[in-house]
């Protein structure tokens, strides 16, 4: 055989392995998107799975369940709610009763969850754990609830997400303490009236508006939750930080709750992420450079702003001189959706004020101007707003 003819041979049987290969990779990625991804069996990874500051739980976070305050007095922040509680809790068992009906909103990762569980220690009562979209049919509520002793708290998580009929069921088991079933099928068919234990409903949602009318009226106490203010988030790490059994200083401290955005369940997160940094570059403590450059290895800048923030704010200042520009325009000039955008990046960066929500579209602020290092021309700002 000729060199030529080698050669060719050679490439050609390149082409095939490559053909092969490429032709497998197609396979598989077909197989994940025919079978595993709908199954739910994998996900499909998006822009905020990796991201540090989401407030919403990850699976990593259910070692934080340890570090769960267990009683009213070991909870921090959420003075009001606090007091409040405490006033329901000690007037029910004085009452010897069950507690009302408790109702916690407010955005993810500030306590909801945790709030339920000190209830139903504060009152040393069982807890059972459900969630709105768990409850598919009414019967499922109907296998719970007659399930409950007197005093017993159900907790049910995301109740925004409770479909109608259940809901249905809901109501009389909250006011009467009652369940109606029917028995039987077509003529024949009867409604019977069972009678339930007092028990008391706990719920939580991230999305009040969403919970129907007359599903809130059953309440007899709805509290907001709030953002913590550092000092409170500097308590919330440096008592897991304690727990945790991980060196610190209170400037480490504080770094890590500067950037946690007043949300505990973000604080826990960066204070594992700065442990870790610490154990395998420094000597294991958490000091104020430790927990600096660990946190700029995670792109996350002083006010807890992250790489997708700052994308959305210079887009809008960049691209669109500073706003109004609608969300959908702001979601394609940086390939991302308008939803999450507007429940993941826009609720911080309302917060510290950077954006501004106006009927033409959203505006950055003057501060967001100030923290990219943009210079701010007051007169063209005010102009376009006129
Ligand atoms: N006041 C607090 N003090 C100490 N730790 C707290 C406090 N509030 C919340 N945490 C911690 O933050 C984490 C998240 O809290 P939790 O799961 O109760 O939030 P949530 O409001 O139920 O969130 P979601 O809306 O996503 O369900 C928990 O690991 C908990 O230990
Ligand atoms: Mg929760």
């Amino acid at each position: 055989m000729d060199e030529f003819a080698r050669r060719m041979l050679l490439r050609q049987s390149n082409l095939v392995v490559r053909t092969r290969s490429s032709k497998i990779h197609i396979g598989i990625a077909l197989l994940i998107s025919t079978c595993l991804l709908p199954s739910g069996i994998i996900h499909p990874m998006t822009s905020t799975d990796n991201r540090p500051l989401d407030p919403e739980a990850k699976p990593d976070d259910r070692v934080d369940n340890a570090l769960r305050p267990q009683h009213l007095g070991d909870l921090i922040g959420q003075y009001q709610v606090k007091e409040n509680l405490a006033i329901l809790i000690e007037a029910a068992k004085q009452r010897e009763e069950a507690l009302d009906h408790v109702l916690f909103y407010g955005p993810p990762g500030l306590g909801k969850t945790t709030l339920a569980h000190i209830l139903a220690n504060e009152m040393n009562v069982n807890i059972r754990v459900t969630s709105g979209p768990a409850i598919e049919r009414a019967g499922d509520l109907a296998a719970i609830l007659t399930n409950l002793r007197a005093g017993d708290i159900l907790f049910i998580d995301e109740i925004h997400r409770l479909g109608r009929a259940v809901e249905e069921v809901l109501y009389p088991a909250m006011e009467d303490f009652s369940l109606d079933i029917i028995v039987g099928k077509g003529p024949s068919a009867r409604s019977i009236r069972l009678k339930l234990p007092h028990f008391t409903v706990v719920s939580a949602t991230t999305r009040l508006a969403l919970v129907t009318a007359p599903l809130r009226a059953r309440f007899g106490a709805v509290y907001r939750l709030e953002y913590y203010d550092l000092e409170a988030t500097q308590a919330i790490v440096s008592r897991a930080a304690k727990l945790l059994d991980v060196p610190s200083d209170k400037e480490g401290i504080k770094e890590i709750s500067r950037r946690a955005r007043g949300t505990p369940r973000v604080a826990l997160r960066l204070l594992r992420r700065v442990r870790d940094y610490a154990q395998v570059r420094a000597d294991g403590t958490i000091t104020k450079d430790v927990a600096n450059e660990a946190l700029n290895l995670l792109a996350i800048d002083e006010l807890g702003l992250d790489d997708m923030d700052r994308r959305v704010l210079k887009a809008i200042i960049e691209k669109y001189r500073g706003g109004p520009v609608g969300l959908n325009t702001i979601g394609a000039s940086i390939s991302e959706e308008p939803d999450t955008i507007m429940d993941v990046v826009e609720p911080y960066l309302l917060q510290l004020g950077f954006l501004d929500r106006t009927p033409q579209g959203r505006v950055a602020t003057r501060l967001a101007y100030e923290h990219l290092g943009f210079e701010y021309h007051v007169e063209e700002q005010q102009g376009k707003l006129l």
